[in-house]
This record gives C-alpha cells, sequence and structure tokens, in this order.
C-alpha cells in the first residue's frame, strides 16, 4: 500500500497540509498524488475545501507478502497493488518460468476477466481477487471437476465468515440469498497431453457497495449482506485453507468423492432450468453431477449429461 494510501485508509479526513508534512512533500504535490490515486487506480476521494482529502470509504489493506502452509499444499502469496488480472499475471510468471504453486492477490484489477469474456468488476481495496497456479502433475483426472471443487471452497470459506444461504450455480457460480457473491474462472496454461499449469481465479465481493457500473447479473456482497466491513486477509486466509483441504481430498478421491456434497450444495438441484450454449437453448430438470463433474439434466423424459465452459443456466421460471 502507497504512504499515501495508509494515510488515507482510515476513512477519516487529512489535511494537504499534515499529509505533506508526513510524506515531506509540498501541498500541490499531494494534490497530483491524490489525482493520480482517482484516475489511475479509480480510488474515490473526497477532496473537501477547508477540511481535506478522505477515502469515500474505510479500506482494511491486505496484509504484506507471505507464504501460506496447508496440510496438502503450501505456496507463496504475492500481494500486489494493482494488475490487469490475477489471472493474466499467473499466465506471465509461469512464461518466465516461476515454480508453481504460488498465488496473487491485488487491491484492485483494471481488467479482471470473467467466464465467458466477461469483465469482473474489480475496484480497489473492496473485495477478494486471488489467483493460485499448480502444476497439473496427475494428468486430466487432476483437472475433472476442479472447477466445481474450487467452488466448493469457495462457499464453505464464505460460510465460515457468517455468509448465510449461499451455494453453487453449476458448474461454479456462487450465489448468496439467489444473487452472485463469487465466480471462479479457470484456466490452462501449456499442453494437456505435456507440461501444464492451471490457473485457478476467484473473485469474491467483499465489501462492495456499489460497482459503479452497471454488473449485468445479480450481484452482493458479504458487506451487503451483513451490513459489516469484512477484513479481507481474515477471508483470504480461510479461502486457502479450504482450497488446500478440497485439493487434498479431490487429488486422493477424484471429483466422484466430493459428488455428493457438491449436489448437497447446488442451488439448483431438481430445479427447471434453460441451458444455452451461445444461440442453443435446452430445457430440462436438474438432476444432478455425474462424476467428472459434468450437468445431468433431464431432457424430455431422458437423462442427458452436458460439460464445457461456454455453458451457462437459468432457472425456467426466472422472469
Ligand atoms: C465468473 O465470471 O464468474 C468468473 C470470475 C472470476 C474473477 C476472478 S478475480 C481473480 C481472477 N482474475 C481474473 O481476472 N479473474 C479471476
Amino acid at each position: 500500500m502507497s504512504a499515501l494510501m495508509n494515510i488515507l485508509q482510515d476513512g477519516r479526513f487529512h489535511s494537504g497540509e499534515e499529509i505533506g508534512a508526513l510524506l515531506a512533500i509540498s501541498r500541490s504535490a499531494v494534490w497530483k498524488k491524490i489525482k493520480r490515486l482517482k484516475a489511475e487506480r479509480g480510488v474515490n476521494i473526497h477532496c473537501v475545501k477547508g477540511r481535506g482529502y478522505k477515502l469515500a470509504d474505510r479500506i482494511i489493506a491486505l496484509d504484506p507478502p507471505g507464504y501460506f502452509s496447508g496440510e496438502h499444499l503450501s505456496w507463496r502469496v504475492d500481494v500486489l497493488q494493482t494488475l490487469d488480472s490475477t489471472n493474466a499475471e499467473a499466465f506471465r510468471r509461469l512464461a518466465a518460468s516461476v515454480p508453481a504453486p504460488f498465488a496473487i492477490v491485488t487491491e484492485q484489477q483494471t481488467a479482471g476477466r470473467g467466464r465467458r469474456g466477461r469483465i469482473w468488476i474489480s475496484p480497489f481495496g473492496e473485495n477478494l481477487y486471488f489467483t493460485l497456479a499448480l502444476r497439473v502433475d496427475q494428468g486430466i483426472r487432476q483437472l475433472e471437476g476442479l472447477s466445481l471443487v474450487v467452488g466448493l471452497a469457495v462457499v464453505n470459506s464464505l460460510k465460515s465468515v457468517g455468509v448465510a444461504d449461499v451455494g453453487l450455480k453449476w458448474p461454479n457460480d456462487v450465489l448468496a440469498s439467489g444473487q452472485k457473491i463469487a465466480g471462479i474462472l479457470l484456466e490452462l496454461a501449456g499442453d494437456v497431453a505435456d507440461a501444464c499449469h492451471v490457473i485457478i481465479g476467484i473473485g469474491i465481493n467483499a465489501n462492495m457497495l456499489n460497482a459503479g457500473q452497471e454488473i449485468d447479473q445479480k450481484w452482493t456482497s458479504i458487506r451487503q449482506l451483513s451490513g459489516a466491513m469484512i477484513d479481507r486477509n481474515v477471508l483470504l486466509s480461510e479461502l486457502q485453507r479450504q482450497i488446500d483441504g478440497y485439493l487434498g481430498r479431490h487429488s486422493a478421491g477424484g471429483f466422484s468423492a466430493l459428488q455428493a456434497e457438491w449436489e448437497v450444495n447446488h442451488l439448483w438441484q431438481l430445479r427447471p432450468v434453460i441451458l444455452s450454449s451461445g444461440e442453443k437453448k435446452i430445457t430440462g430438470t436438474v438432476v444432478g453431477v455425474d462424476s467428472s463433474g459434468a450437468l445431468r439434466l433431464l431432457v424430455d423424459g431422458i437423462e442427458r449429461k452436458f460439460s464445457g465452459g461456454e455453458l451457462s443456466l437459468r432457472l425456467q421460471d426466472d422472469s
């Protein structure tokens, strides 16, 4: 966190004079820095004549870089201030031969990526933007159902920080009170038949109250649901603990060992849905998932299976 953000993060007013004295710069240099923070980082700062500068909202900063040490896996966690996308950064590090596993979190993304080419709104200091890069060393089996398993880890971390009524929508949307609270984007680096890595990107809406721009689906955040600000460091450590636990179970037993648990957490189990793949639409009832994580749908009395990243699900009665 920059020295200026450190001063401002309490959410109180600080005069240009006070900031100037603390940073040993002139008042006009303070003003320039404030303008840059607003323009380049999208940080919402109120500037009031006679009072000074104040963050629109208090920020609990992410902790400095560290190390996660779990029961099954351990990895280095780098905390950055701003990035285009934590997934894009993981690709760059792998291309530069940084050994996996490693994790990246950032205070802000300027080009956060969502599924199906969407953007992921990633304002400074508000939410959690996390990526874990893993080596695929157990062949294709390691990838089977992996994105669904990551969904279970996210749901359980949300439950453990007090979010109620949270569950999954196939394949890995995380919904709380019927609205999207987290998203998961898995990407592959390299060739599955050869040396390859999986990049697990997770975005959790933590303290966002106002997205600042239109999001084309109903969304919520932990803070919106609880009314209280959450320390993202607590959420991050719980998320990593859950991921480590679920990766261990997945690696030991494959997705079939977690299939029943996934279905218990599937919010749309037995619901009538419409499955879309581009222009193509299929109407059916959700039966569950199979041992590879494919969606089982009852279509005209016949059970059919669907898998693939471009598929999306909505309820038939969702007006
Ligand atoms: C979705 O569309 O539901 C998936 C959203 C995934 C967003 C996360 S935020 C951290 C990581 N970096 C990205 O650019 N995207 C993922």
